[in-house]
């Protein structure tokens, strides 16, 4: 990536740079993998009212580049849910969706999180299986009555190593969890 990439908290001046960003992501980036009515559905979802800064424990993440909001990505620390991450159309595959979610990975580990989850979109699996994320099941977002996106449930646990140095190596702490 040419230009440096920076990551930063969301504030509430990013609003409707979100907002914009979301929709064109969805727009050009899962299609081929969902109708153009699914998501049209999507997007006339989104409200730029919707983006507020997350309340505390949840995390959103903003990545900007020459002072361009270029990714965004949305963490629930509590449960290890990786809620959203999007990247603009313009930089796709130029790193940032990576550099988001590691470092939203390194905020869950330290929130001595034992596994990461999401649901994948399908055109995003792809990335999140180079990144160490297994598929548990299929599954389906509810837009509206009529319109189920369906997606991929997945998981990738926290790093052995990472687990070992907070004292929680194989045979201590909490209970392993069920292979996926
Ligand atoms: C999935 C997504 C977040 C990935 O972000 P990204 O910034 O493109 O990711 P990166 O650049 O870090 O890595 C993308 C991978 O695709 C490759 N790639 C190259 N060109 C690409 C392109 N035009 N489009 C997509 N991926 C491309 C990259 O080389 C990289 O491959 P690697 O695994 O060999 O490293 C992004 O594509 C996106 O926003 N998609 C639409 C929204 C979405 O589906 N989000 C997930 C919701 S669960």
């Amino acid at each position: 990536m040419a230009s440096r990439l920076n990551l930063r908290a969301a504030s509430a001046g990013d609003q409707h740079a979100l907002w914009r960003l979301h929709t064109r992501s969805i727009t050009s980036l899962c299609q081929g993998a969902y109708s153009s009515h699914e998501l049209r559905t999507w997007v006339e979802l989104l409200r730029p009212e919707a983006y507020l800064p997350a309340d505390p424990p949840r995390t959103v993440l903003v990545a900007e580049q020459e002072d361009q909001l270029v990714g965004f990505g949305q963490l629930d620390p509590v449960r290890g849910e990786l809620e959203a991450l999007y990247v603009s159309p313009d930089t796709v595959g130029l790193g940032v969706g990576s550099a988001l979610l590691s470092a939203l990975e390194t905020l869950a580990w330290r929130a001595n999180v034992r596994a990461m989850t999401l649901d994948a979109s399908l055109n995003a699996e792809p990335f999140y299986r180079a990144r160490g994320y297994v598929p548990l099941h299929a599954a389906r977002r509810i837009l509206t009555s009529e319109v189920h996106l369906v997606c991929t449930r997945m998981q990738k646990r926290q790093p052995l190593v990472l687990r070992s140095a907070a004292g929680e190596g194989p045979g201590q702490g909490r209970a392993p969890l069920p292979e996926p």
